[in-house]
């Protein structure tokens, strides 16, 4: 009965999307447990592309997702993304946990204002309401689904509370706030249910768990580059507060890292390339955000970091993506150390601005296409060029954890075991 826990190591787009989906291949249930529709997860099946933001990217393949309690549920993202999915796929079972917070527009709107504040200092939040959510939730201001569903005191009370909240800290109320909302929450009523329930049925009949995080462990509010993080945790031990399931019902963590670095907003990026070279690679990567359409950053991978999120996830194995959009480079580099700083993952953003990455540098491998993608799916790893796989050894000595999977391409189809 294997429960799954899929996290990014980097700072979010590692393609969680896509190797979930092929980790979610026979799986009786994909989860959501954290973050809330800053997260992109973009997943091509059988040259079907879909774009999730609410929605674990495994559903495609396991057609049954979850929501738990640590999500900050977007209720308008969600339906666009339940709307995405069964237009092509058909109907997908869908649990959304009652103690989920919901995000409003509230929120949002807090947030473009909160950045505005920072002025130079700005993170380049999604602007998705995570942030001024998160500090509702845990002032115990927040909103949960069950609490606008029932139409008791206590949920009549949160909403007066809301409507001073709105006036106070705007200057205005939303009327129609309200009753949007309630409209909402009557659609998602037929899917709320128990998701810790749900999970250990499944674990408990034998079957397989897979939970889908979001953004990436360097975007984590506690070991992260904060304050450049996000407002929720990201690393694996949060699949269990994050769904309601206990720590035992996690049996494996696969920690899906890119061949290079990307990071989306401001922070410190000890690797970040200002070169043709990142031009080039956000060019054929097509590393522009799922959720906002910004480029991303781009540097080479590094193993510092890298060494970091492995052990703070306890990763048992890697799935390394776009080893085919890293090909055709003459030269490849990995940071292997940081110089000028301590032992260590660097904690403050100073001291991450002083690192300055040591290189190791190994020979480029040939273009991999459409044509070596084919051989690729026929012959597995050995298919895949000499420099390429011993980039992947590299990485495995570096990290000291083994690569299992390769991605080769943006298909669920483009991966390879080793
Ligand atoms: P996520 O947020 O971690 O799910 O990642 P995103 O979906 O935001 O960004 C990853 C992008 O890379 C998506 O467009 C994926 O389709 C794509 N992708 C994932 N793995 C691979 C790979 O191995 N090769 C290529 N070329 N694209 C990939
Ligand atoms: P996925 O799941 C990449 C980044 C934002 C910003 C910081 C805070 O697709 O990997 P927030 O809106 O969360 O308050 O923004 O975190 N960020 C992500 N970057 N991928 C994501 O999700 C992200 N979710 C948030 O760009 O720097
Ligand atoms: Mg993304």
């Amino acid at each position: 009965m294997p429960g799954i826990v899929l996290v990014g190591l980097q700072w979010g787009d590692e393609g969680k999307g896509k190797a979930s989906a092929y980790i979610s291949r026979g799986a009786g249930l994909t989860v959501r447990f954290n973050g809330g529709a800053n997260a992109g997860h973009t997943v091509s099946v059988g040259g079907k592309s879909f774009s999730l933001h609410m929605i674990p990217a495994g559903a495609v393949s396991s057609r049954s997702a979850a929501l738990g309690p640590g999500v900050y549920l977007d209720l308008e993202a969600l339906f666009k993304d339940l709307e995405q999915l069964e237009q092509s796929l058909g109907r997908i079972e869908l649990v959304v946990s009652p103690r989920a917070h919901l995000v409003l527009d509230l929120h949002k709107e807090l947030d473009k204002s909160l950045e505005l504040l920072r002025s130079g200092e700005r993170i380049g939040t999604t602007l998705r309401g995570i942030g001024p959510a998160a500090m509702h939730k845990y002032a115990r201001l927040g909103l949960r689904l069950c609490d606008i569903l029932e139409e008791d005191a206590a949920s009549l009370s949160a909403a007066h509370l809301w409507r001073s909240l709105w006036e106070g800290l705007l200057g205005r109320v939303e009327e129609a706030w309200l009753s949007r909302l309630r409209e909402l929450a009557e659609r998602v009523r037929g899917f709320v249910g128990d998701v810790g329930g749900r999970i250990e049925r499944e674990l408990c009949s034998g079957g397989k768990v897979v939970f889908e995080g979001a953004q990436g462990t360097m975007l984590d509010i506690d070991h992260g580059t904060y304050p450049y993080v996000t407002s929720s945790h990201t690393v694996s031990a949060s699949a269990s507060t994050g769904s309601g399931v206990g720590i035992k019902a996690i049996s494996r963590v696969i920690g899906v890292a890119k061949s290079y670095t990307t990071r989306v907003g401001a922070g410190p990026f000890p690797t970040e390339l200002h070169s043709p070279i990142a031009d080039e690679l956000r060019r054929r990567g097509g590393e522009y955000g799922a959720t906002t359409g910004r480029p991303r950053r781009i540097g080479w991978l590094d193993a510092v970091q890298l060494r970091y999120a492995c052990r703070l996830n306890s990763v048992d194995e890697i799935f390394l993506t776009r080893v085919d959009t890293l090909s055709g480079l003459p030269g490849v580099k990995v940071c292997l150390r940081y110089d000028g700083v301590g032992e260590g993952f660097p904690e403050t953003v100073a001291s991450l601005q002083r690192a300055l990455p040591i290189y190791r540098e190994i020979p480029g491998w040939p273009p991999i296409g459409d044509e070596l993608r084919e051989r690729l799916r026929r012959e597995g790893y050995g298919a895949l060029p000499r420099e390429a796989r011993r980039f992947v050894e590299l990485v495995e000595e570096e990290l000291g954890v083994p690569v299992r999977y390769i991605g080769v391409g943006p298909g669920v189809e483009d991966v390879v075991e080793k």
